[in-house]
């Protein structure tokens, strides 16, 4: 579904038509400078000051370290130029002037099966606590609903639902650690069933033992909740 030329539409619901735009050294970011490109990202500002709208979850981007922030921009430069013309999204509700104060420096969190590395994986690197919890007004409601699931999806697949993933009975509190792996990193539930789109298994696959530790560590310890909050 997804690749890294962009060009296809994301999500189209009345508040926006969001597509993901062609971030190739073929494309405009050629001419931005890393540290421009950097802020786009983890801040949600191009460099002429405009806002970079959902669904790309900068709140959580704002977590990134500088050390992963640089890397994700050094592999950027890489990726085969590529010239499309992407469309560009389209937005109904009035963005945010930024997401946030500016931010001069994000330091790493050591890799180790701990909730400290397990929360930065879920959050500001993988996003999973993005489209598992109900969005509201404002984007995700985290201080209220973190991963409480909900959150809808349309796509050529149909609708699908994003699944609560607090340590709740309706959550994850009845898979064991080998079926939530599979599940993270394959997309097949225990009874054998493939999960639908859009969570990128294929890219979690990529995740060493340590860090999928991690991450169900600190999903172990969520809070529960009911399904939806
Ligand atoms: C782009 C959105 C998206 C992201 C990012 C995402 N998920 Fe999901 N996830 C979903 C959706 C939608 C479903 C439901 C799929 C279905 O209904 O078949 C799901 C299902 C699941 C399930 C199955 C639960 C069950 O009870 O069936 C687990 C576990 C899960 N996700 C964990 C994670 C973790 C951990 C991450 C981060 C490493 C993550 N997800 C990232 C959208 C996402």
């Amino acid at each position: 579904m997804a690749n890294e030329l962009g060009g296809f539409m994301v999500e189209k619901n009345p508040a926006f038509e969001a597509w993901a735009v062609n971030i190739t050294p073929g494309s405009r970011v050629a001419d931005w400078s890393d540290q421009e490109l950097a802020r786009a990202i983890r801040e949600g500002i191009r460099p002429d000051g405009t806002v970079i709208g959902p669904p790309m979850p900068i709140s959580l981007y704002r977590g990134l370290s500088d050390d992963d922030l640089y890397s994700i921009v050094a592999f950027l430069r890489t990726l085969p130029a590529n010239g499309t013309a992407t469309p560009f999204s389209t937005y109904n509700i009035p963005l945010p002037p930024a997401y946030g104060p500016p931010i001069e420096s994000v330091a790493a969190i050591p890799a180790g099966v701990t909730v400290a590395y397990g929360e930065y994986l879920a959050g500001p690197v993988a996003h999973c606590l993005e489209c598992h919890t109900p969005m509201g007004e404002r984007g995700p409601m985290f201080d209220t609903h973190l991963g409480a699931g909900g959150f809808e999806f349309h796509g050529p697949w149909g609708t699908s639902v994003s699944s609560n993933i607090t340590s709740h009975k309706d959550g994850l509190a009845g898979y064991s650690d080998a079926e939530l792996k599979a599940m993270i990193t394959q997309g097949v539930r225990p009874d054998g069933s493939r999960m639908l789109p859009p969570m990128g298994y294929h890219h979690y696959a990529a995740m060493t033992e340590t860090d999928l530790n991690a991450v169900v560590l600190y999903l172990r310890q969520l809070p529960p909740l009911p399904e939806g909050g």
